[in-house]
């Protein structure tokens, strides 16, 4: 089979290129899975119940949040749907959700989890390396996917090596730019350090450039925060192929597209 990865999808840009890039993706192979973060989707921060039911229109099978999932209200109306995962290591156990779904396709269970990371990131989080030990242990499976959200790509090299052979896929989202070190581990673990976002592409990842270099030059600015709606755009993802058999991942594939 073949999984669709699509990494943060900021705004109205984001949706624009997903839906343009999925209708040639589409065309030219066959998809039997998709993946997509939407921590940014509903302008830039969250993920409003329109964009949601707009992302089931476009065939995604799972939906994976971040450090954003809670800024758009209306996520509070979804949060519950099996689909959606937020970050599974929230330090606080009343986190409204879910950290993972386990999704039965053509009788494959595939299993999709989030971790956050916990270096450079606001907020309480228990040990990503952990908890996910714990996550394999008690949720059986015949594939395992990881969104491991986070800023540091030393964490993210050694959550994928140290879970390599016991995780299908690992991708890295957050840091809205793509890594070059999409590879198959040495015990079989598809993996990527960060997939890089899918929206604007004149942005600093994905708000308005004066926004952010007005930030850097005045020592923090007053102006609110607004994505960069306008102008050209990225598309990054991913594809794994696993063999349905085995449950081998037997391909990796890097698309990155900019208009
Ligand atoms: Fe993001
Ligand atoms: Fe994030």
């Amino acid at each position: 089979m073949n999984i669709l990865i699509v990494g943060d999808v900021v705004s109205k840009l984001g949706r624009k290129a997903l839906e343009e890039n999925f209708a040639i993706i589409k065309r030219e192979k066959k998809i039997n899975f998709v993946i997509v973060n939407g921590e940014n989707i509903s302008h830039g921060k969250g993920m409003n119940v329109g964009h949601y039911k707009w992302l089931m229109e476009q065939g995604v099978n799972v939906v994976t949040l971040g450090n954003h999932s809670f800024n758009n209200n209306q996520i509070y109306q979804i949060i519950d749907t099996p689909n959606i995962v937020r970050p599974y290591n929230y330090a606080n156990d009343e986190t409204p959700g879910h950290g993972y779904c386990v999704i039965n396709y053509n009788n494959i269970k595939i299993t999709v989890f989030q971790m956050m990371g916990t270096v450079f990131m606001n907020g309480e989080y228990k040990n990503p390396f952990i908890v996910t030990d714990k996550l394999l242990n008690s949720v059986e499976s015949d594939i395992y996917i990881c969104d491991f959200h986070g800023e540091a790509t030393s964490e993210k090299i050694a959550f994928g090596l140290h879970f390599d052979g016991r995780i299908q896929i690992i991708f890295g989202t957050h840091t809205h730019v793509g890594t070059n070190d999409l590879r198959i581990l040495p015990n079989g673990t598809a993996y990527i350090t960060d997939i890089g976002m899918t929206g604007p592409l004149n942005g600093v990842i994905g708000t308005k450039k004066e926004i952010i270099i007005n930030r850097f030059i005045n020592n923090g600015g007053t102006e609110p925060f607004a994505p960069e709606d306008s102008g050209p755009s990225q598309f990054n993802a991913i594809i794994v192929t696993i063999d349905d058999k085995t449950k081998r991942v037997t391909n990796v594939e890097r698309i990155e597209r900019f208009e």
